[in-house]
């Protein structure tokens, strides 16, 4: 949800300026601009809709430079527009400001601004921060952007270049990614980490409350009490994995790189014998309560992991919504584990809902697909998901991932508590080590499913049923296909489809099923024969051989795995079904209308 980016160096900004951009375009946008300082003057460019209306714009109005800021915008206050469209400038035209996050006092900033003789341009919460820096000029950079800060609430990371200081690009974060990338002779500023490894892996994840300023030589950041030196992070991502390559998404890259994704996943996490579970940390005492928390597919992958906790180790485990569990009047305590799960590691319900957590003495251990993230940073224990990074919208990789590392903390939270015999230990080590190949010959089927999903496209409801774990894993698969081929899709739990939505269903209206769960087959087959019965279209994922039974019209045979292993492998013929859906109707797949990858907003 908005992306920056900031230059000071020796090349011309804005070519790294847009390539950073182009690799923020994940997280979502409508708008997007870039502001240099050239010759002692801020020029812009700002256009409406994709970076490629803004290349154009550029093309038209070149602009040179060797400090400049960039912005893509996901409009919260004001429509998208090339005046709401970052960066913003102030009244004199000497300041520019790139803003992401939400600015919560901007009302009263603006009547205080416009009383003292600030005149706004645009409708947005952000323009404030111009408006404010721009009283503050009289001040060296660090000290202008510590005192703008100070008259902020709310969610921010900046980026800033003013005329006052031409080699420098001034910077500050609460609450809203912001990295600093190391380079030679050059240093940057991005939300996120595709944007840098162009230029270097070593990356300083500026904290809350800090302000940061970069020139060519050097990068400065500060805290209240001085200036901070942290060492940077090295980065193991590398530039291919963050672009399409051959491919015509990012998803079906995505989708087509879970084998490797789930070996780095396991990889160091099972004895060289393959006969032990190894989690790199101690995830401590069994707590007597789990709480999975999360949104979107991260609180999917919960779902699956919260049924594994209760199976494996006998305690009270819950999957909540994290934009639900942050508001719950719940008593936790140190007697509570908080699991909260979240690719970006940025979403703000969830970095909300752990605050809470560990504010009323509850244990909290993050799984994140990003290094430095703040979910990481604020958890007891951080569970990394090797996924390597996720640009499409719509979550793949990061999913399986996410529901292998819980699967490894539910087991090793087993072994510690003496509730894993050596011979099932080894068992579970062997099942696992075998997923990846597993999921190799499933995607090799890719055609199969192709056909499937052109009957779906051309539907107006799909319905997504299963019991136990399958039920889990069927929400999933409806909300793949509703994000990415805006069709209407809905998950039931099998024994409640009879309760009310079988009123729908009529003769073709496609229902896929999940039936991985072996003791609870039988259930759902009985659930499909009324659908049947009222000519529902059934199209079955299953790991368990289902010839001799006439429920399904057609049907995907799934390796045979461990039943708790399957959502891994069923996720995959899903996510086929729902890119092939999406591809057949013509939907920008890797960036659905609406939506964000990183979700920092409330
Ligand atoms: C957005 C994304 C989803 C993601 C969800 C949670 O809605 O589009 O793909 O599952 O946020 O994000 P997180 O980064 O916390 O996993």
């Amino acid at each position: 949800m908005c992306g920056i980016v900031g230059y000071a160096g020796q090349d011309p900004a804005v070519p790294f300026l847009l390539a950073g951009l182009n690799r923020l375009e994940y997280r979502g946008y409508d708008s997007a601009g870039i502001a240099v300082l050239d010759e002692g003057a801020v020029q812009f460019v700002k256009a409406v809709g994709r970076i490629a209306e803004l290349e154009s714009a550029l093309a038209g109005q070149p602009l040179s430079g060797q400090v400049g800021v960039g912005h893509t915008r996901w409009a919260t206050h004001g429509r998208p527009s090339e005046q709401n469209a970052h960066p913003h400038l102030g009244c004199h035209g000497d300041v520019a400001v790139a803003h992401n996050g939400i600015i919560e006092n901007h009302s009263a900033l603006r009547r205080e601004l416009e009383a003292a003789g600030h005149v706004f341009r645009s409708e947005t919460d952000s323009e404030v921060v111009v408006h404010l820096l721009e009283d503050y000029a009289h001040l060296p950079f660090k000290e202008a952007l510590q005192a703008c800060t100070a008259r902020l609430r709310g969610t921010y990371a900046l980026a800033v270049v003013r005329t006052k200081d031409p080699g420098a690009v001034g910077a500050a974060r609460q609450d809203s990614p912001l990295l600093v990338g190391i380079g030679e002779g050059e240093n940057m500023l991005a939300s996120d980490i595709p944007a840098l490894i162009s230029r270097t892996r070593k990356v300083v994840v500026v904290e809350d409350g800090e302000v940061v300023v970069i020139t060519a030589e050097a990068a400065h950041i500060y805290k209240a009490g001085g200036e901070v030196h942290r060492p940077p992070l090295e980065v193991s991502w590398n530039l291919e994995e963050a672009e399409r390559g051959g491919f015509a998404h990012f998803m079906i890259k995505e989708i087509q790189e879970q084998p490797k994704a789930l070996r780095q996943t396991m990889a160091g996490r099972l004895s060289e014998d393959l006969d032990q579970i190894a989690l790199e940390v101690d995830p401590g005492p069994l707590p007597e309560r789990l709480w999975f928390v999360a949104c979107g597919t991260s609180y999917h992958a919960c779902l699956v992991g919260r049924r594994l906790a209760e199976d494996v180790l006998g305690i009270p485990a819950e999957a909540d919504l994290a934009s639900e569990f942050r508001y719950r009047h719940l008593k936790l305590g140190p007697q509570d584990t908080v699991i909260a799960v979240s690719q970006s590691g940025e979403t703000l319900d969830t970095l909300s809902a752990i605050r809470r957590a560990k504010s009323m003495g509850a244990r909290v251990i993050a799984i994140t697909n990003v290094i430095g993230s703040s979910i990481s940073r604020e958890a007891d224990i951080n569970l990394p998901t090797l996924a390597g990074p996720e640009i499409a919208v719509a979550s793949s990789k990061a999913y399986t991932t996410q529901i292998l590392t819980l699967t490894f903390l539910v087991l090793a939270y087993a072994k510690a508590s003496g509730l894993l015999a050596a011979q099932e230990e080894a068992r579970w080590a062997r099942d696992l080590w075998a997923l990846p190949e597993k999921a190799e010959l499933i995607l090799q089927r890719a055609g199969e499913i192709e056909a499937v999903a052109k009957r779906l496209a051309a539907a107006k409801d799909v319905f997504y049923v299963g019991r136990g774990t399958d039920y889990a894993v069927a929400m999933e698969g409806q909300l793949k296909l509703k994000e990415i081929s805006y069709l209407h899709a809905e998950a039931l739990a099998a024994g409640e489809l009879k309760h009310g939505t079988l009123a729908l269903i009529e003769p073709g209206v496609p229902v896929v099923a999940l039936l991985t769960q072996g003791e609870l087959l039988d259930k759902t087959l009985s659930n499909l024969a009324e659908i049947k019965a009222r000519g529902g279209w059934i199209y079955g994922i299953t790991s368990h051989d289902l010839s001799g039974h006439q429920e399904l019209d057609q049907g995907f045979l799934l390796p045979a795995c461990h039943d708790a292993l399957a959502p891994v492998l069923a996720a995959l013929p899903l996510q086929l079904l729902a890119y092939h859906a999406a591809v057949a109707r013509g939907t920008d797949i890797d960036k659905p209308r609406n939506l964000a990858k990183s979700v920092t907003v409330e």
